[in-house]
């Protein structure tokens, strides 16, 4: 039997609870959920892709079936690279819709085979993005109900260089 590979991607600078909420939503649906973090040198991250990996791998350690992963490129590639069969995003609210759905058709249109899912958050999560959130880091606020506490952390750290 085939092992049914699904990646969940995503710039993850850092990984939230929402993004973990997402994880476990998806995780049963598949044999394997890969979360992969994209490598965009464009961006100006908080954090390199190998802590973004240690901190997503530390968040889903619990769950059995899911592993980190990045990648560089168009997401269509390392998808057919990798024989993923489906794509997870996480949609909190109409605006998400949206982009999702743009980004949705440009990755079928590049490529007919890729498959999307769309996880709505939990309504709980439905506020919390990775930039708001380095935004209250940034300003001295807890962050604690938002991301895991090795996030929480290291957020401290890259706030009191
Ligand atoms: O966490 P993000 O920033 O919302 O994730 C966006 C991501 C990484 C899924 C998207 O930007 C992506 O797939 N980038 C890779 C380049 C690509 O394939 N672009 C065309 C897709 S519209």
């Amino acid at each position: 039997m085939t092992m049914r590979k699904a990646v969940y991607p995503g710039t993850f600078d850092p990984f939230t609870r929402g993004h973990l909420d997402v994880v476990e939503q998806a995780a049963p649906l598949f044999d394997e959920l890969i979360v992969s973090v994209l490598h965009n040198p464009n961006k100006r991250p908080w954090f390199d892709v190998e802590t973004r990996m240690a901190l997503i791998r530390d968040a889903v350690s619990g769950i059995g079936n899911v592993h980190v992963d990045s990648f560089e490129g168009l997401l269509v590639d390392y998808y057919q690279r990798k024989s993923f069969v489906c794509v997870v995003r996480g949609v909190r609210n109409d605006l998400d819709l949206q982009a999702e759905l743009a980004m949705a058709h440009v990755n079928r249109s590049l490529a007919e085979d890729v498959r999307v899912v769309f996880i709505p958050t939990s309504p709980v999560f439905g506020f919390v993005s990775s930039s708001l959130v380095k935004d209250v880091a940034m300003h001295g606020g807890d962050v604690s109900q938002f991301v895991t506490p090795r996030v929480a952390e290291a957020l401290l750290a890259h706030v009191s260089r």
